[in-house]
């Protein structure tokens, strides 16, 4: 099986952080959220894995590059986020096998290895992947027939049939192709996954599908992924590797390499990545913190600080996506519990 992963699109629900980095780059606990994606779709066995980009693609290919896989990884260009299914046209001459689609901002904390292996014990054609959402309004909802096959699927439903929402993980056999050649364009101009699993459906073709049991993110927003980080989080282990100074450190904590800590409470589950300085300051719950990064005189908690970044002085800061290579320097104490994104390179001196 081969494995074929989404990492282009705009990510606008995102800016300004989307405008100079790909959402999928983001670090959730310090790891991009695509990553976790390589990982799953590696795990369940794939040795050829094509990932589709598009705007930023750069950063994205010296980022993957930059790490060694146990799988063969290429490159697939899609020069505007037309579809899944278009994204799936792009990548034709790849997919001359079985394959799974992976969305590389989706996040699933039991991977997917149980899910492939019944694809293919059920030798469907196709094969998604369902989970119980209280507001299944918001997502693509499937309609299930009483003995448990998949009558259709409905895209952001005002009455949904079922609570159970479409993950943005898929099994396809090359079939697929013949379905996403065969749609139109929806009405938001898009080749939609749904219409062309629907073909399959209406064409008598075997559609099967899995329950995920433990939690899955779409982090399409920045809530969400603030709230994948915080289930990451849940899960790490104490492990540290830099220096402390007159401060205290409870919890489960991650310290990378090089870190300095001095005067400072640190609260887990939180994770440092290397050469931090964090001085004088108290780090909260659910905070990530990436490379290179300097937090002085401060009060930070539920944060992704990513690398090369700074926040010095002022109150507290709660709840915020804070880009790479920011400055935020503040004289004067501020109201309490700040909440902000802020994109790459931004400078906040108040
Ligand atoms: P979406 O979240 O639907 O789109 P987006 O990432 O552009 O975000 P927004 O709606 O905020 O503008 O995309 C789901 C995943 O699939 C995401 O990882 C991006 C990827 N994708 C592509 O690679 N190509 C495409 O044509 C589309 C629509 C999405």
């Amino acid at each position: 099986m081969k494995g074929l992963i989404l990492s282009g699109g705009y990510g606008t629900r995102l800016r300004p952080i989307t405008y100079s980095q790909q959402k999928q780059l983001i670090p959730v606990a310090n790891k991009p959220i695509l990553f976790y994606a390589i990982e799953d779709v590696i795990e369940a066995g794939a040795k050829e894995i094509g990932i589709i980009v598009g705007p930023n693609k750069e950063r994205v290919v010296e980022t993957v590059r930059a790490t060694d896989w146990e799988a063969e990884i290429e490159f697939i260009y899609q020069d505007e986020p037309k579809g899944l299914a278009h994204a799936i046209l792009v990548a034709e001459e790849f997919l001359d096998e079985e394959f799974v689609m992976y969305l590389g901002d989706n996040i699933l904390r039991e991977g997917i290895v149980k899910h492939a292996k019944k694809f293919k014990e059920n030798n469907s054609d196709a094969s998604i992947m369902l989970t119980e959402v209280e507001n299944p309004q918001q997502f693509g909802v499937a309609d299930i027939n009483k003995d448990g096959t998949i009558k259709r699927l409905l895209e952001k439903p005002k009455v949904p049939p079922s609570n159970l929402a479409l993950v943005g993980i898929y099994f396809f056999k090359p079939i697929i192709l013949e379905a996403c050649k065969s749609i139109r364009h929806s009405w938001r101009n898009e080749l939609e996954i749904t219409d062309a699993i629907q073909w399959l459906i209406d064409n008598r073709y075997n559609i099967g599908w899995t329950k995920v049991e433990g939690w899955w993110k779409d982090t399409g927003k920045p809530g969400d992924i603030l709230e994948a980080n915080r289930l990451i989080l849940d899960d790490i282990q104490t492990k540290n590797e830099g220096t402390t100074e007159n401060s205290r450190i409870i919890g489960r904590v991650v310290i990378g390499k090089g870190v300095e800590i001095k005067e400072s409470f640190v609260k887990g589950p939180a994770i440092i990545g290397k050469n931090c300085m964090i001085k004088k300051s108290y780090v909260g719950p659910y905070t990530s913190i990436g490379n290179e990064c300097v937090i002085e005189d401060t009060e930070i908690e539920d944060l992704i600080v990513m690398d090369k970044s700074e926040i010095m002085g002022g109150g507290r800061i709660i709840e915020s996506l804070i880009g790479r290579g920011v400055r935020i320097k503040r004289k004067a104490e501020l109201p309490n519990g700040k909440k902000l994104i802020v994109g790459d390179n931004s400078e906040i001196v108040g």
